[in-house]
């Protein structure tokens, strides 16, 4: 690994990484700001994409190809769709997918287009090491389906749509989109959160009353990650 990539989706997501650092050059491009530091003798680029696919995947592919970044880390928070995660709990996507894409009046299945797949795989060596780290550490970890999609969830009915669709663990808003940019661009990725809400009718009172701790959670154990990382 010679420059590794920690992005978030929100300011909030990011905030708690740059406070590890003293010195950050900030570039901008493309309407956002890019956070280069120091891990330890690692070169980190760290960034917000702001909410949604679109935007994670214009920030995905700009540290990839702008800044050269050849391992991707995401952090954040994310809906609980498996009734055993609580709030604070993190999730480890071990494959995600994108709710949202619909052809099926076409005859294809929820979640895939041709050329696509519906799931993509996260690396399994990043994984093994993130557990590794987690239980070193005592922290629980579940890996799991992670579903994506340009939408918050705050229905029982999306939610149970979501969990027969796909049987995912945890949804949120960008994770398939960093996945399909990595595996596209042959990049090593990872995408973690912890959970900031239950994606049902009071998901948008819970993700404001914990999206700073449970996004604190999640970067306090993807800096973890990282420092193992650069020590393999
Ligand atoms: N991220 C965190 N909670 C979410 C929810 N309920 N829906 C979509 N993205 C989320």
């Amino acid at each position: 690994m010679n420059k590794l990539a920690i992005m978030g989706a929100m300011e909030e997501e990011i905030q708690p990484l740059l406070e590890y650092f003293d010195d950050v050059k900030v570039t901008e491009f493309a309407n956002n700001k890019y956070y280069e530091v120091n891990l330890d003798g690692l070169d980190v680029v760290i960034a917000y994409s702001k909410i949604g696919k679109v935007f994670a995947s214009l920030t995905a592919t700009t540290m990839i190809e702008k800044f050269g970044c050849d391992t991707l880390l995401f952090s954040g928070v994310a809906g609980a769709v498996n009734s055993e995660l609580k709030i604070g709990d993190l999730v480890i996507a071990d494959k995600l997918c994108q709710h949202d894409l619909d052809i099926t009046v076409f005859g294809h299945a929820n979640g895939y287009v041709p050329g696509g797949d519906v799931f993509v795989k996260t690396s399994k060596d990043i994984r093994d090491i993130a557990k590794q780290v987690a239980k070193e550490n005592n922290l629980k970890v579940l890996e799991g389906t992670i579903a994506t999609g340009d939408q918050f969830v705050n229905s029982n009915e999306r939610k149970d749509f979501i969990i027969n669709t796909f049987n995912a663990d945890a949804l949120e808003m960008e994770g398939a989109s960093v996945a399909v940019i990595c595996d596209a661009l042959d990049v090593p990725f990872f995408i973690l959160r912890a959970i900031s809400d239950s994606a049902d009718m009071d998901a948008n009172f819970d993700f404001d009353d914990f999206l700073h701790s449970s996004a604190k959670i999640s970067a306090d154990y993807v800096i973890k990650i990282a420092k193992a990382l650069k020590n393999k």
